[in-house]
């Protein structure tokens, strides 16, 4: 069946790769390093103009971190004027009172800030920042100051888990108005380092019943703050409707202008195409690699006699990539799926994971040895 093709109603424009933290989970391109020419501000202005004329509505700037970006002000301001919902997707590091104020000036909506942990000795070491934690809490109270709604994320992993408690409760201390336990989802570096980060089942099991709790004595507190707990696919039995479908809303622009139908694709041997180079209509309708997994032509056989498929489309992509080699297989995490022993695999080894000391930091010189890995298998 050929898919009617939507508008691409979210544009996440990430907007540089540089970031001063290290994150050993972070969801960029391992090969980030080797993208260095960003689009320019005005290139970015086209870009939002572009998408809006295509019916872009929500716009989220990230990265990277997107302060490092000293335009920052002039792209929210401008995307705000066009009509965008404008969300700031942030470490917190370069957020000064003043860039808070100017931000808001500019328009902008939402903030999302990411911390590593409650602990700040574990925080600063997961970010590789002596200062992280301090910076991160300093911001997130003068981000409510200034009367923006605020996300906290935390990506949960195994170093950080068995503290769900306290991370609660310092999201309450900070009066988060959303508060995102997301279970580390592994794409990029988080992939690299899989076998260090994934929580047992019965730790990710002890943590939902927590968040439970306390949803609960929130809710009889009457404190206004929504807790958001998402389980990794590897615990999962059915794929998630990954993107919402490849190519239905999601529309990606990394730093380099590469247009991407969800954030992690760029690891997968396809051409994608660049919106220095081609229009973001022809890009979204038009392109190779945004109609490759539309509809369901494209699917295995089990796939295509599934029910299932008008509700997860088949899953994700990128993960049927990483994990079998072909982007056309059956997402492993199905249960169905031929390879799904290789996500039986991965749950049994994070019975003995490898030590904090031997994760493997996002910075350049891990990009570069692990980039010349890849290409040499
Ligand atoms: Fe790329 Fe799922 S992360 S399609």
């Amino acid at each position: 069946m050929t898919a009617t093709v939507g508008l691409p109603l979210w544009l996440l424009a990430e907007l540089t790769y540089r970031c001063p933290l290290q994150c050993p989970y972070c969801s960029n391109p391992i090969d980030y390093a080797q993208y260095k020419e960003e689009l320019t501000t005005q290139e970015w202005f086209d870009v939002f103009d572009q998408a809006r004329q295509m019916g872009a509505v929500q716009l989220g700037f990230s990265g990277g971190e997107p302060l490092v970006r000293q335009d920052l002000e002039e792209l929210v301001a401008y995307a705000h004027n066009q009509g965008f919902y404008t969300n700031l997707i942030t470490s917190g590091m370069g957020l000064t009172e003043a860039r808070i104020a100017r931000l808001k000036e500019a328009g902008l909506q939402h903030i999302q800030i990411s911390f590593q942990a409650s602990d700040p000795t574990v925080n600063n070491a997961l970010a590789g920042s002596k200062h992280a934690f301090e910076q991160k809490y300093e911001m997130s109270r003068l981000v409510k100051q200034y009367d923006y709604p605020m996300v906290l994320n935390f990506v949960i992993h195994r170093q950080n888990i068995d503290q769900i408690d306290q991370i609660i409760d310092l999201c309450l201390e900070l009066e988060a108005d959303t508060v995102e336990l997301a279970i580390c989802q592994f794409y990029g570096w988080a992939f690299e380092n899989i076998e260090g980060l994934l929580p047992t089942k019965a730790q990710v099991v002890r943590a939902e019943r927590i968040t439970n709790e306390y949803r609960k004595q929130i809710e009889e507190r009457g404190i206004k703050c929504k807790l958001i707990f998402v389980v990794p696919d590897y615990y999962e039995e059915r794929p998630k409707p990954c993107m919402d479908g490849w190519g239905k809303i999601f529309l990606t622009v990394a730093p380099d202008g590469t247009a991407l139908p969800c954030h992690a694709a760029r690891q997968m041997p396809i051409q994608f195409p660049n919106v220095r180079h081609t229009p973001l209509s022809d890009i979204w309708y038009e392109s190779t690699s945004f109609n490759q997994f539309r509809g369901d032509d494209w699917m295995p056989d089990m796939c295509q006699s599934c029910p299932d498929k008008e509700r997860d489309y088949g899953g994700c992509r990128c993960q049927a990539f990483m994990l079998t080699g072909d982007a056309k297989n059956a997402d492993p995490v199905c249960g169905k799926s031929p390879y799904h022993y290789l996500i039986e695999e991965v749950r049994i080894n994070s019975e003995t994971p490898v030590p904090f000391e031997e994760l493997r930091f996002r910075n350049p010189k891990n990009s570069k040895s692990l980039s010349n890995k890849q290409l040499n298998k």
